[in-house]
């Protein structure tokens, strides 16, 4: 590896840090380490960036989208500690959460997007044709695998959305497929009443 390589490696971290503070919130050094790493590893394949993701729609079913997916990953994830923070106060260990994975799992749950998505020549994002057959939860927990995530995270990851309907969630799942779809709902919606109005096609 060269120097300017591993110049711009040490760039990219830093502002990914800088856009997402969240990666803070998980305790374990390890942990955090392999969240970023597979961060990383997802930005390398595919070539997104931090602030190309901080202008990336953060999902292609509301047009237009008013939040990127860097807003996204961290409402999700905040949306998911908070909640988990009233499960603390309410229930305490009545009803235990992992804090260090709900966080992992809320700033992993959407990465296998960079692959499920690429920008056209015209900038609009699209689905790719991979992302299409595997979409995100697939690849996103497998980019977690390959960096040594353990089976809790990856379990979050891989049932956050619809593909995950059919398996019982863990607590700290629930928590992040909640989450999701309380932020996409809520926006999906305030599109939707705009455009009361339609024509057979
Ligand atoms: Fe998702």
């Amino acid at each position: 590896m060269t120097f300017e390589t591993l110049l711009e490696e040490d760039m990219m971290r830093e502002r990914l840090l800088e856009l997402i503070p969240e990666f803070d919130l998980i305790q374990d050094d390890d942990l955090r380490e392999k969240c970023i790493e597979t961060w990383e590893a997802a930005m390398e394949e595919s070539g997104w960036t931090p602030d190309a993701l901080a202008q990336m729609p953060f999902t292609l079913l509301i047009n237009p989208c008013p939040a990127s997916y860097i807003d996204h990953i961290r409402a999700v994830t905040l949306t998911a500690v908070r909640a988990a923070e009233v499960f603390g106060e309410i229930y305490g260990e009545r009803v235990p959460v992992n804090m260090d994975y709900l966080v992992a799992g809320g700033l992993l749950h959407d990465i296998g997007k960079l692959l499920e998505y690429e920008n056209r020549d015209d900038g609009v994002t699209v689905q790719t044709y991979e992302g299409k057959l595997l979409r995100h939860p697939f690849t996103g927990m497998e980019l977690a695998a390959r960096c040594g995530l353990p089976a809790e995270v990856q379990h979050i990851i891989a049932t956050h959305a619809g593909e995950g309907d059919k398996v019982i969630r863990t607590t700290e799942a629930t928590l992040i497929n909640h989450a999701d779809f309380m932020n996409f709902h809520s926006i999906q919606r305030m599109g939707q009443d705009k455009n009361l109005a339609a024509r057979m096609g």
